[in-house]
């Protein structure tokens, strides 16, 4: 048996280190390279889904414009996620901007505050007033998920860049550059279809995609490639596990699919709707009910990530598709 030893994550061995490594983001990279260029920087959010090169891009940027022999000391990186540490974060802005008052430096300085958008509004109005009274040579950078959860007061003092998830080409061919990298042995015939179970499970996210490529080498499943596994390690239904669930619902057996769907292993409640979605038209819906379904999809989503229980909603979800599809006669 083949050891493969993970020295590296190749998230981390293959983060962008220039403008032109970050795939995709055009409108947003041309622009911010202008800014970089010109000396002349706003405040800027960053805004949009995970792995799509937003913290890669802040990194860049504070490469670009600062001194590497003074990146530590005017480069605050932060991440807000843990908010028990919220006093932490303030407190660590402000020393970081005061600095600048006391030894009168203007040398141009940048924070870097990741997850931006998991600071409670009243930590974010403080932030306001720390980024309002700070001089013009400290710049912030904002990382967040959901604008919508930034106060607009803040919104409305930067530059606001959106990140796109990744389209499949870009995702496959950066995956392929990485197994080129490290020369790996994937069998030629299943090739395009083991790139296409990565961008599957990826959902455009291209930290996922990644490491899922390292996982399924991780766990040897290249030697003997079944993309069921990978499906699976992702937290997906496996192919056949997929289609007998398909067939008892389009048979309107409640109990059938109830049973196929309580002996699935670690299931990933929205990885299962997104296949359930994009299986949808193979349930023979009656044609009338079809966007009431998808709504109640969204709906269920939105349960499960409000803390709902997720096999609840999902036997609720069964029962409302039994209960729409039509049984051809
Ligand atoms: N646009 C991109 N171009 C190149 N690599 C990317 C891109 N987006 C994500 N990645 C890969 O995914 C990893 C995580 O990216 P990151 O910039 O942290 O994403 P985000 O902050 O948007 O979640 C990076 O180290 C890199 O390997
Ligand atoms: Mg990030």
């Amino acid at each position: 048996m083949s050891c493969t030893l993970i020295e590296e994550i190749w998230v981390e061995k293959y983060r962008p280190q220039t403008f032109n490594e970050i795939v995709s983001q055009n409108i947003a990279i041309n622009n911010l390279k202008d800014f970089v260029k010109s000396g002349n920087m706003p405040h800027m959010i960053f805004t949009g889904p995970a792995g799509t090169g937003k913290t890669s891009t802040a990194l860049i940027i504070a490469k670009n414009v600062i001194k590497k022999q003074n990146y530590f000391a005017n480069v605050l990186e932060l991440n807000a996620s843990d908010t028990v540490r919220m006093d932490y974060v303030r407190n660590a802005i402000k020393g970081f901007v005061n600095q600048n008052l006391v030894v009168g430096d203007d040398a141009l300085k940048v924070v870097i505050l990741d997850e931006a958008d998991n600071i409670p509004k009243q930590v974010q109005q403080a932030l306001r007033r720390i980024i309002e009274k700070t001089s013009s040579n400290v710049k912030f950078i904002l990382i967040c998920n959901y604008i919508n959860r930034i106060i607009d007061p803040i919104i409305s003092r930067c530059a606001v860049f959106r990140f796109a998830k990744l389209p499949e080409e870009k995702i496959i061919e950066r995956l392929k550059f990485i197994s080129k990298q490290e020369k790996l042995q994937i069998p030629q015939i299943q090739a395009n279809e083991f790139y296409e179970a990565l961008f599957f499970v990826s959902g455009g996210d291209l930290r996922k995609a990644i490491n899922t490529l390292q996982m399924s080498v991780a766990l040897e499943l290249l030697d003997n490639l079944d993309l069921n596994e990978v499906l699976k390690i992702s937290g997906f239904l496996d192919g056949s596990t997929l289609e007998k669930l398909i067939k008892t619902l389009q048979s309107k057996n409640f109990e059938g699919a109830r049973k196929i769907f309580i002996t699935i292993e670690n299931l990933d409640s929205r990885n299962f709707l997104r296949q359930i979605m994009e299986r949808l038209g193979n349930l023979n819906i009656e044609s009338s009910n079809y966007n009431k379904i998808i709504s109640f999809i969204g709906e269920i989503d939105y349960r499960i990530s409000q803390g709902a229980d997720a096999k609840i909603q999902i036997l609720a979800l069964i029962g409302e598709l039994i209960r729409n599809i039509k049984i051809d006669t």
